[in-house]
């Protein structure tokens, strides 16, 4: 396939993240190399993709879906790690400011909107996203089950919320609840804030 890309590069980690309150440096060191993996296999996919003859028609169809599909999971995991490492390292509390205020005017209440992306952590496999929706033009808390299901068009993921187990086992066990109601003690809103500010999203 004639096309062109650039390799890219794993994001460091910041150092906050190997200090957060219960979720241990071994759980983030981890799954830091998981995010590392998924950079990588987007690079080998991109490359594979490069070297595809679409002139053999048959083996490539099913060569092409494989490579699409799992160039979707790559991409995903890159970008929902990518949010998931750079808004921990915070102190949690309650949001202020711009994202507080959609918040307030879309769930109700800041324990309302956490209510809810906790159930929805809850009940996923993989991922629990609260993102701005452009043509709605307000916050839902979307489910996902992997890396790849089930983002939603020109929406804006401004939390992503793990609940892969790899997440937590390590330093949870089997308790999700736990996990997810420390993933909020840890949350940096002044980093959510500043996306929503980056983004252009008002209320
Ligand atoms: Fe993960």
């Amino acid at each position: 396939m004639a096309t062109t890309y650039e390799q890219i590069t794993a994001r460091e980690l910041k150092p906050a993240l190997l200090e957060l309150d219960g979720i241990s440096r071994e759980t983030i060191e981890a799954h830091y190399k998981l995010y590392q993996g998924y950079v990588n296999k987007r690079n080998e996919i991109l490359g594979k993709l490069d070297g595809v003859d679409l002139s053999s028609a048959n083996q490539v169809y099913s060569d092409l879906r494989s490579l699409k599909v799992d160039l979707t999971f790559a991409i995903g995991g890159i970008k929902n790690h990518e949010i998931y490492f750079e808004h921990l390292g915070g102190i949690g509390g309650d949001p202020a400011g711009a994202f507080a205020d959609l918040v307030k005017r879309d769930f109700g209440s800041v324990d309302a909107w956490k209510a809810d992306l906790k159930a929805t952590g809850l009940a996923g496999r993989g991922w629990a996203w609260t993102a701005y929706d452009w043509d709605e033009g307000r916050l839902f808390n979307y489910l996902g089950d992997a890396q790849n299901t089930f983002p939603v068009w020109n929406a804006t993921a401004l939390v992503a919320l793990d609940v892969y187990e790899h997440a937590y086992f390590i330093d949870f066990g089997t308790d999700r609840a736990a996990y997810i109601d420390k993933f909020f003690d840890n949350l940096d809103y002044d980093v959510v804030n500043d996306w929503v500010q980056r983004y252009g999203i008002r209320k």
